[in-house]
C-alpha cells in the first residue's frame, strides 16, 4: 500500500518513513528541501534496504501538487509533515509561514479530494495549548491564543481539517507532538538543523562537540523544582512509531470519529537542567553552559496526559531521557565522522 509522506526528508518525517517501510508500506516522499537534504533518501535506504521514491516539489504550488497525485494514482493515505517550523523566524516572516504552511495544506486537501484519497495524518503541536491552565494537558484541554505565527498555522490547520472532515470527504488524525528529540539508533538519520539551532538538544550536542562555545540556559527563575522550564521530551522513534499506529487505525476503520486528536508525549516533564545532567551522564562530557535571561515567548511548563493516546492507540512512548540523549549524542558524533 502506497503512502505519501510530505516533508519526508525532514527530521520527524525521515524517521517515520523508516518505520513505515519496516511495517511493509511503500512510501513516496515529497519535499522541497527547504530545510533538509536529498541525501536523507539514501540514508533511509541504508537503514531499510529500500530508498523510497522521492519527488522534489513545493506543496505551496497547486499545479505541482496536483501533478504529484497524477503521477502516483495509487496513493492511499497522506502523512503531512511538510511545514516551516522555526517559532522566532515566524514572528519575523509571518506571511511566509502562512503561505507555506496553510497553502500547502489546502493544496494537498484539494488534490486529495480530486483523486478521492480520504486518509490524512497531520503534524500538530503542543504549542496549541500555550501555557495551559491545567497540567498535564489532555486532548480536551482548551487551546490558547497562539503565541507565534507558526503556532497559529497549527491552530488554523487543525480548524481547516476539522471543517473538511465534517463534509464527509476526509478522515483525519491530528497528532500533537510534545518535544521530539534524539535520533535513529543506527545514527544514520537524525536532526539536521540548518544554521544555529533554536532547540535545546541540538544546541547541547553542538556545544559538546565544539561547534558552539556555550549553551545559554534561558532563565532559572521559573516556578519549577530547579527554576528552569519543564517540557515533555519524546524520542523521535517513539513518535515515528505512533504515526504507523495512527495510520493503521484509519486504514482499518478503527477511528471513533473521522476527526481525532492525540497527544504524543511521554507524560513526564523534565527541566532544562535535568536534560543537561542526563546528557553529561550518558556522554561523559562536561557541558559548558551559562544561565542567562528568559527567552521571550517561552512557557514555564508543559507535559502531556498520555492516557487517552495510550488506551485508544495501544501505543506508549517507551524510551527514556537517557536513551534520547545518548542517541542524540551518537548522531552528533556520526555527523562529525562523516564531515571529516
Ligand atoms: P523539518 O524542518 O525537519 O521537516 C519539515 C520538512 O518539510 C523539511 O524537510 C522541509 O524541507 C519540508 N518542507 C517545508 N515546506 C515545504 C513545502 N512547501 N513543500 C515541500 N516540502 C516542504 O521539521 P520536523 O521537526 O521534522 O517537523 C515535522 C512537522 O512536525 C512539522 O509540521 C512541524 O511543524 C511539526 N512539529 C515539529 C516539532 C519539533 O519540535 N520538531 C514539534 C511539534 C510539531
Ligand atoms: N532552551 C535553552 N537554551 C537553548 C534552547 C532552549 O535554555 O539554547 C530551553 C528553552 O528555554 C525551553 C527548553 O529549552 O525551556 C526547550 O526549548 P526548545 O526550543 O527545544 O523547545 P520549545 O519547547 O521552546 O519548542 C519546541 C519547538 C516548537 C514546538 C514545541 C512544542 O521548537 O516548534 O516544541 O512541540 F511547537
Amino acid at each position: 500500500m502506497k503512502i505519501l509522506v510530505t516533508g519526508g526528508t525532514g527530521y520527524i518525517g525521515s524517521h517515520t518513513v523508516v518505520e513505515l517501510q519496516q511495517a511493509g508500506y511503500e512510501v513516496v516522499v515529497v519535499d522541497n528541501l527547504i530545510n533538509s537534504e536529498k541525501s536523507v533518501i539514501d540514508s533511509i535506504g541504508k537503514i531499510t534496504g529500500i530508498a523510497p521514491d522521492f519527488e522534489e516539489i513545493d506543496l505551496s504550488d497547486p499545479a505541482m501538487t496536483d501533478k504529484l497525485f497524477e503521477n502516483h494514482p495509487d496513493i492511499k493515505a497522506v502523512i503531512h509533515f511538510a511545514a516551516l517550523k522555526a517559532v522566532g523566524d515566524s514572528v519575523k516572516r509571518p506571511l511566509e509561514y502562512y503561505r507555506n504552511n496553510i497553502f500547502s495544506l489546502v493544496n494537498l486537501l484539494e488534490a486529495m479530494k480530486r483523486y478521492d484519497i480520504k486518509h490524512f495524518v497531520f503534524s500538530s503541536s503542543c504549542t496549541v495549548y500555550g501555557q495551559a491552565d491545567e497540567l498535564p494537558v489532555k486532548e480536551s484541554t482548551p487551546r490558547k491564543d497562539a503565541e507565534s505565527p507558526y503556532g497559529n498555522t497549527k491552530k488554523i490547520a487543525e480548524d481547516i481539517l476539522e471543517n473538511v472532515v465534517r463534509t464527509g470527504s476526509l478522515q483525519c488524525i491530528a497528532l500533537r507532538y510534545f518535544n521530539p528529540i534524539g535520533a535513529h539508533p543506527s545514527a544514520v538519520i537524525g536532526e539536521l538543523p540548518i544554521g544555529v539551532p533554536d532547540n535545546l538538544v541540538p544546541y547541547i550536542t553542538q556545544t559538546a562537540i565544539g561547534i558552539r562555545k556555550k549553551l545559554m540556559v534561558f532563565g532559572n527563575d521559573y516556578s519549577t523544582k530547579d527554576g528552569t522550564p519543564i517540557r515533555d521530551y519524546i524520542h523521535v522513534l517513539d513518535l515515528a512509531q505512533a504515526h504507523v499506529v495512527a495510520l493503521k487505525r484509519m486504514l482499518e476503520n478503527k477511528q471513533r470519529s473521522p476527526w481525532e486528536i492525540f497527544n504524543l508525549g511521554t507524560g513526564n516533564g523534565f527541566t532544562v537542567l535535568e536534560v543537561i545532567n542526563s546528557f553529561e551522564k550518558v556522554s561523559g562530557q562536561k557541558l559548558n553552559y551559562e544561565i542567562v535571561e528568559r527567552r521571550a515567548g517561552d512557557i514555564e511548563k508543559v507535559w502531556a496526559d498520555t492516557e487517552y493516546a495510550n488506551r485508544e492507540l495501544g501505543w506508549k512512548a517507551v524510551r527514556d531521557l537517557d536513551e534520547m540523549m545518548r542517541s542524540a549524542w551518537d548522531w552528533e558524533l556520526a555527523m562529525k565522522e562523516r564531515n571529516k
